[in-house]
């Protein structure tokens, strides 16, 4: 892992890509917490069974390590169904399609993970293999180019998107099916936190297992990357078993403070309240100053941050509020001590 922090999501490592695996919950039953999805889910899925049809289009959104693959895999396994996996940006052009889509068996699921990167061409493909499971190809060049359509098997597509609201309207109009993710609850985590440990043999009480949880930014990709660090630390300095207070210890030292904030959210904070005397900051502004993609601040750091309500958005750009001022001990007017840059 950088030394920028656990909120660093996107960079999965290959050794860290495998534990997921292993830890990935293998049906709709042990999927903890999103009640709500889950609940609705479970209700289409009855149906699409009792009517012996393939599920409707979904759609998944939310912030990023909440689980959306995880359950696309669920579905699949519900359904009986065979899962091909992709991404927006692995489809380069419509042609990457036409294999995968003419492959799939009645009843099979496409998932695209970042659907939202889709590229234009690619997208407007796929419309009417996702409406009537008919794809256009366009034979030959010039004068004598001529469209053929093609029928396809009824197949699910199950979409994934940390941006929902980049998505085109007509892509969005072609999903039946919508669930919307949202960060879990300590409580639920903490019951992560144990289903890991149980899996990957490790000791952990339940106050230590709570504690993770709590710092966990309510993702289950962070409590199982910190459950990890948490042992490392224990089977260094301890005996392994994991307590309380080599919890807090760990978490300490990887720069974990006690509302979950690491140092690119503190960063992040302090560049605001430094810089931009509070705000509003523009996000490219705050951005340029941390040397961070704004797309990363956007969809990784900034959705917790507002949830906990840290930050606020305005028009004019993020704001810090008192809650950041508290937790970071400094006075709205008064000096800012921390020099970060
Ligand atoms: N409900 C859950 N119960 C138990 N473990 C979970 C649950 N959801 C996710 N996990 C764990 O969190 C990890 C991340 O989940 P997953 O890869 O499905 O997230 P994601 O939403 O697809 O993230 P991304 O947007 O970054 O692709 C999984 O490997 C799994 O170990
Ligand atoms: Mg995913």
């Amino acid at each position: 892992m950088s030394e920028e922090g656990v909120t660093d999501y996107l960079k999965e490592n290959e050794e860290e890509q495998v534990i997921n695996l292993s830890l990935r919950p293998k049906n709709i039953k042990e999927f903890l917490g999103q009640k709500n999805v889950i609940s609705s889910l479970e209700i289409s899925l009855e149906a699409a069974k009792k009517r012996e049809e393939p599920l409707e289009h979904m759609l998944l959104s939310g912030p990023p390590g909440l689980g959306k693959t995880s359950l696309a895999y669920c579905v699949a396994q519900q359904m009986k169904s065979k899962l091909t996996a992709t991404s927006g940006p692995a489809i380069e052009r419509a042609g990457d399609l036409v294999g995968i889509l003419t492959n799939l068996e009645a009843g099979d699921i496409l998932f695209i993970d970042e659907i939202h990167r889709l590229s234009k061409v690619v997208e407007e493909f796929l419309y009417p293999a996702m409406e009537n499971f008919q794809i256009d190809f366009i034979i030959d060049k010039g004068p004598y180019a001529k469209s053929v359509k093609f029928n396809i098997k009824p197949f699910t597509l199950i979409g994934a998107t940390t941006r929902k609201g980049l998505l085109s309207g007509p892509l969005r109009g072609r999903f039946g099916l919508f669930y919307d993710f949202d960060f879990y609850s300590p409580e639920e985590l903490s019951k992560i936190v144990q289903r890991s440990a149980g899996l990957l043999e490790i000791e952990i009480d339940s106050e230590s297992a709570m504690e993770i949880a709590r710092r966990s930014r309510g993702s289950p990709r962070l409590c199982n990357r910190l459950l990890r660090r948490v042992r490392d630390y224990a089977q260094v300095i301890g005996t392994g078993v994991i307590d309380i207070s080599i919890t807090q210890d760990s978490l300490a030292k990887i720069g974990v403070d006690n509302q979950g904030l690491d140092k690119m959210d503190r960063k992040y904070l302090l560049a605001i309240m430094n810089l931009y005397q509070g705000g509003p900051a523009g996000i490219e502004a705050i951005a340029a100053t941390l040397r961070e993609d704004k797309l990363t601040l956007e969809d990784v750091v900034e959705p917790y941050l507002l949830k906990e309500g840290f930050i606020i958005r305005s028009p004019r750009g993020r704001i810090a509020t008192e809650i950041s001022y508290q937790h970071l001990k400094l006075s709205l007017k008064g000096k800012i001590q921390e020099e970060i840059f």
